[in-house]
């Protein structure tokens, strides 16, 4: 830990079960590979809590992938329509346009029709003001939620997390709904539509690049992670032969109760708060969206138990949200970091002094150690699990990564890559961030579906029809 030697004794019993031990990571290792084990599962997987969902993604991209598309990015920070055109001859994908729509907070819990004439409107103004009107471009479409895919274009949302909760969606296929919404509107068309979860579009952007790159990670306003597992594990899918990218949906590892040793007095208080408690406890314990909070629940116990700020009675620590989880970053940058929580300190109207500073520092790193650490667990135990299943002595491959948390704090990414060599040091992991994955990744995802729909669906289909037109003769 990185200022494991300065803690000061006083704050101790409030932080230690926020530190978590190798030995203790290993253990939520073992509990997460018994995990994917039993997503993948044909009986099983009904009831495991990380759901390990096919994605119908076949292959990486082999860098024959070429043509226009358009891009869909639901899910993240914002809403986002994309242009992209993916270059063959220069083995690129360029980004022509792309234009960001804000979901306004109560549609991300308002009416379905809603949402999805918002999401229709703004791809059509978008294609109007790119002079696309005329013309069907197939559309990639992440959607960032877990969805059960029935086919690349079929998706059903299992559930919402993160901010989003509106009613009546969850259950039903997210491409008839954009479809319903895009006819309503009659005035443009769409093409086939590929859909995607982010961690496949980071895997597959980066997997133009690199071709070892066979697992995305995401760690931002949520967390997430997918790889390419053999198709004779994924026993829910017909087929033996090959692999299948399975979108992980490892933050609801713990919704079955796994994790209660680790989830602290304030994970449990910030599950119990959030919009959708119970599920996605691994997510709350690392990702975005809740990780500030973690920090003013801990800052409020401190104060309380006048560890800090000469315990006043604090109304602001007591307001939900008011700590951003980019006020974590900003306080543990290197050179400004005190500068920053002296002035963040000042901002949110808190009587400091200089002990305090350093504690609320403190405060900031256990939290976003565990973290990093808890995420270099459940990383490690998929490499592990790819070295095994590949029966290899040394796994050597490539992350795509993605995220406001792993691109912005300053020593996540380190400490994550220190601590998953530690826990699985026979595979030799690259850390490749990807280049908008969400955006490029899923036109990516969109051009290996075409390139592949030559060689199999498409053949599957024409070999059908001729079958049933030779039945019909
Ligand atoms: C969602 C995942 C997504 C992740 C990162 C999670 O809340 O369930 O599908 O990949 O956030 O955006």
């Amino acid at each position: 830990f990185s200022h494991q030697g300065e803690m000061p004794l006083i704050v101790q019993p409030v932080l230690q079960p926020l530190r978590l031990s190798l030995d203790k990571l290993r253990d939520v290792s073992s509990r997460l590979h018994k995990g994917l084990v039993q997503g993948l599962g044909k009986h099983s997987h009904h009831r495991a809590a990380v759901k390990m969902l096919p994605t119908f993604v076949r292959a990486t991209p082999d860098g024959t992938e070429k043509g226009d598309f358009l891009a869909l990015d639901l899910g993240g920070t914002n809403f986002r329509v994309l242009h992209v055109r993916v270059l063959q001859a220069e083995q690129k994908v360029v980004k022509m346009d792309s234009q960001i729509c804000v979901v306004p907070k109560d549609m991300m819990t308002g009416a379905t029709q809603q949402l999805f004439d918002h999401i229709a409107s703004c791809l059509g103004d978008f294609i109007a003001s790119q002079e696309l009107k005329g013309q069907t471009l197939p559309l990639g479409f992440t959607f960032s939620f877990p969805c059960e895919q029935k086919e690349i274009d079929k998706s059903i949302l299992i559930r919402w997390t993160k901010g989003f909760n509106c009613p009546g969606v969850e259950g039903r296929d997210v491409v008839t709904l954009l479809r319903d919404a895009v006819r309503r509107r009659g005035d443009y068309d769409i093409g086939s539509v590929a859909m995607v979860n982010d961690t496949v579009g980071t895997m597959m952007s980066c997997g133009y690049k690199d071709q070892s790159c066979e697992i995305g990670m995401i760690i931002g306003t949520g967390t997430n992670a997918c790889y390419m597992e053999e198709m004779k594990n994924v026993k829910r899918v017909e087929g033996e032969d090959g692999r299948m990218c399975i979108n992980t949906e490892w933050g609801g590892f713990g919704d079955d109760g796994s994790l209660r040793d680790i989830q602290t007095e304030f994970d449990q208080m910030v599950d119990k708060t959030s919009i959708n408690p119970g599920v996605h406890i691994f997510e709350k314990m690392i990702s975005g969206m809740y990780l500030g909070e973690i920090v003013r629940l801990l800052l409020l116990r401190l104060s309380e138990e006048k560890l800090l700020f000469k315990g006043q009675k604090s109304e602001v620590l007591q307001t939900p949200e008011i700590f951003q989880t980019k006020f974590i970053s900003e306080i543990e940058e290197e050179d400004t970091g005190l500068d920053n929580a002296r002035r963040i300190l000042t901002q949110l109207d808190l009587q400091w002094d200089e002990a305090d500073v350093r504690v609320v520092r403190l405060v900031c790193d256990t939290v976003s150690s565990r973290s990093a650490r808890l995420c270099a667990a459940a990383l490690a135990t998929i490499a592990n699990k790819m070295r095994l299943n590949r029966g290899l002595d040394r796994l050597q491959t490539t992350v795509g990564v993605d995220g406001t948390v792993y691109r912005k704090h300053p020593n996540f990414s380190e400490e994550l890559q220190l601590t998953v060599r530690l826990l699985a040091p026979e595979c030799s992991i690259t850390f490749l961030v990807s280049e908008d994955g969400s955006g490029k990744g899923a036109a990516m995802v969109t051009a290996v579906a075409q390139r592949l729909c030559v060689l199999f669906p498409c053949l599957h289909f024409l070999i059908k029809s001729y079958m049933s037109d030779l039945k019909n003769e």
